[in-house]
């Protein structure tokens, strides 16, 4: 089946008598035994609900893996990939990422006896000179808020090579665009809050994976550290999934028209766009991915108050977030990248005139005409 059919069609089949076109929520935390010793698949559901299952099912036949969990947030899906590291191993991350993403390598790394060093650039970075006790790699491409392009195929391969695991959130991208573990990633982790989800009403995360032994204990510590996704959340995640293929071709095709409109607009400094020639990691993304996702940024000319912008703008709703079917606009540096130090977001590139927006799947000429009063507005 292809991709678009089976976004409608995958997940469990229902066993009960009555069969709705949709997987039933199962709203029970526990479930009852025939008799004692005999357990069936679904015994509590910390452990295992049918309702999540389907999800967990659904995604990973998406995805062309084996397992996928299906988790309360994207944070703890991140953070499930990184209950594997163990005290004195040390993670290799790419220069922007998440913020929340960051906060939780810089601040709960430390805590746990884990080293981390920033990446600048994967795709040039020498895996010979790395660190002994570097175990992990996580990268997430294209990159929150720059939208940097990271080769995960042949960082994959030299990561391999000096037998790292590697870790790609593939949140911007969905298995609909990029699949990582067929590039020779080992876990790639979502916010499922996002595209997956689709209507910005649910917070949700996902992990897939394909190796015995790591989903082995990935499902340990999902049962154990209990961040499950809820079963009415597994619902709403389904029913989101079922329309992932044609929301995301219409969020293509508006952000390359937005990327274009701000490109020729001569209200920026740069866009950041993997779908424009122009962007250093066009090539690759042709070559890893079947789009260029739905997020973009921009740097403002001095010339326009980014803040005036930001408050006219009447269908870029000012929130964080994105891959919802609204459009949305948010300012990196105070909104979802403040926990960066000044210093670092200067380094990186976040600086602030950087805006990020989260294409939507409204009417493009709304979309345009918004910016277009915006700007003017916003020009000093
Ligand atoms: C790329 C990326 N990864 C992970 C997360 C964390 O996801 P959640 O907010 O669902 O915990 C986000 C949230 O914005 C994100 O943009």
């Amino acid at each position: 089946m292809k991709y678009e059919s089976l976004a409608i069609h995958g997940g469990r089949k229902d066993k009960a008598d009555i069969q709705g076109v949709n997987y039933p929520l199962y709203l029970s935390s526990t479930f009852v035994q025939d008799k004692l010793d005999d357990f069936s698949e679904f015994m509590y559901s910390r452990s295992n609900n049918p309702t999540r299952n389907n999800v967990e099912v659904l995604s990973a036949q998406l995805e062309g893996a084996k397992y996928g969990l299906a988790m309360s947030s994207g944070m703890a899906a991140t953070a499930l990939a990184f209950s594997l590291l163990k005290p004195g191993e040390k993670v290799l991350i790419n220069s922007n990422v998440y913020g929340g993403t960051w906060t939780y390598v810089s601040k709960v790394f430390d805590e746990r006896n884990i080293d981390y060093e920033i990446v600048t650039n994967f795709n040039t970075y020498d895996f010979e000179q790395a660190d002994e006790k570097t175990t992990t790699i996580f990268i997430e491409t294209p990159s929150n808020p720059l939208l940097d392009v990271t080769d995960i195929q042949g960082v994959s391969k030299k990561a391999k090579e000096k037998g790292m695991r590697v870790i790609v959130d593939n949140t911007f991208m969905t298995s609909y665009l990029q699949k990582p573990l067929e590039l020779g990633a080992d876990i790639v982790v979502y916010s499922a809050t996002k595209y997956y989800a689709g209507h910005s009403d649910i917070i949700a995360g996902l992990v897939m994976v394909n190796d015995d032994a790591i989903y082995d204990e990935l499902k340990f510590h999902q049962k154990i550290l209990g961040a499950i996704l809820s079963p009415f959340d597994s619902f709403l995640l389904t029913r989101g999934i079922k329309t992932l293929p044609v929301r995301m071709d219409r969020h293509l095709e508006n952000t390359m028209q937005v990327a274009h409109y701000f490109q020729d607009s001569g209200a920026v400094e740069k866009v950041y766009y993997t779908g424009l020639k122009i962007h250093e990691g066009y090539e690759i993304q042709r070559k890893q991915a079947k789009g260029d996702g739905a997020v973009l940024s921009v740097a403002l000319k001095k010339e326009y108050d980014y803040a005036i912008f930001c408050n006219e703008l009447k269908l870029f709703d000012l929130a964080v977030s994105l891959g919802g079917v609204e459009s949305l606009v948010c300012h990196p540096a105070s909104m979802t990248h403040e926990s960066y130090a000044k210093e670092l977001q200067e380094q990186i590139g976040i600086t602030e005139n950087l805006l990020r927006f989260s294409v939507g799947i409204e009417n493009i000429d709304d979309l345009l005409m918004d910016i277009q009063q915006a700007l003017k507005k916003a020009k000093k």
